[in-house]
């Protein structure tokens, strides 16, 4: 029902510096499969099948990971390593994949809006691949989970997790009616608040189902925190407009933009995914 999913991924990715000099920080591998591997993943296993990308300069290899590789495809076929191939090849096979640039860097809600043609008037995700959400083998996804949730109340979706204060500042946070143990109905949100004038200690985590009216209020948003067009600015509007809720999802969820929740993530995912295989 749902078959577009937005990537933001133009950003430079500066604290992963060096590394990021070159290679795009969603292209950084957690063990054997780069973030954005995973986001689509995550995205496909929601019936996403469509994916835009935001992109920026200089990020060539996103593009050229969710492409054949020819050269390669050739030295390991008929051999033992081929089935490494066998994950990508499934994606590359099930869903499309479309680029455009964000040409300046103004902020989540500008890459959102950037994005627009890509999606049309439809209701899409928005998935912020440094957020990885992993769940158990037999949960749903975070996406499918939000999805589920979409069915239900056909209006936007925004994902959002407990954080301790001290580290509030650092997300969207929501004022919200509890209406069941892990839906809110979102009254007001704001970006990144200091600590005593955060609403709550429910951040908004990287996963998003948007309704097409995102678009104009984005077109109305002005530069807001760090003078950038923030994306929560525009969904904190359509909550006054309307209904926007905010869901309490089951699953795990790493910061991958910082290098602490990047190494816990790989430990996590070497231990209890890859050992696995
Ligand atoms: C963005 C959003 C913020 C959200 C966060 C989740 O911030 O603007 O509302 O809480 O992602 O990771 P960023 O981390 O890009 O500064």
């Amino acid at each position: 029902m749902i078959s577009k999913c937005l990537y933001p991924v133009a950003g430079y990715g500066t604290r992963f510096l060096p590394a990021t000099k070159s290679i795009p920080k969603e292209m950084l591998p957690v063990v054997d499969k780069p973030l954005i591997h995973y986001a689509v993943e995550e995205a496909m296993s929601a019936g996403m099948i469509n994916n835009a990308f935001v992109t920026g300069r200089g990020k060539y290899s996103i593009s050229d990971h969710f492409d054949i590789s020819y050269e390669m495809e050739n030295e390991i076929s008929g051999t033992g390593k081929e089935e490494k191939l066998k994950e990508i090849r499934e994606l590359l096979a099930n869903c499309t994949f479309t680029y455009t640039r964000q040409k300046q860097m103004k902020g989540l809600g500008h890459a959102v809006l950037t994005g627009e043609n890509m999606i049309g008037d439809q209701a899409f995700g928005v998935i912020l691949a440094d957020d990885l959400c992993i769940t158990e083998p037999d949960e749903d996804s975070v996406m499918k989970q939000m999805v589920g949730l979409y069915k239900q109340f056909r209006c936007s979706i925004i994902a959002i997790e407990e954080v301790p204060r001290e580290n509030i500042s650092s997300y969207g946070v929501i004022d919200g009616e509890m209406i069941s143990d892990n839906i809110f109905r979102v009254k007001d949100m704001v970006e990144k608040p200091p600590a005593d004038k955060a609403p709550s200690n429910l951040a908004v985590i990287g996963r998003y189902i948007l309704t097409p009216d995102i678009f104009d209020l984005l077109r109305d948003t002005q530069p807001g925190t760090g003078g950038e067009i923030q994306l929560t600015d525009a969904i904190k509007a359509q909550a006054k407009n309307g209904c926007v809720m905010a869901y309490k999802f089951k699953g795990r969820r790493f910061d991958c933009g910082s290098v602490e929740g990047f190494v816990e993530a790989t430990n996590y995912c070497y231990e209890n995914i890859y050992k696995k295989k």
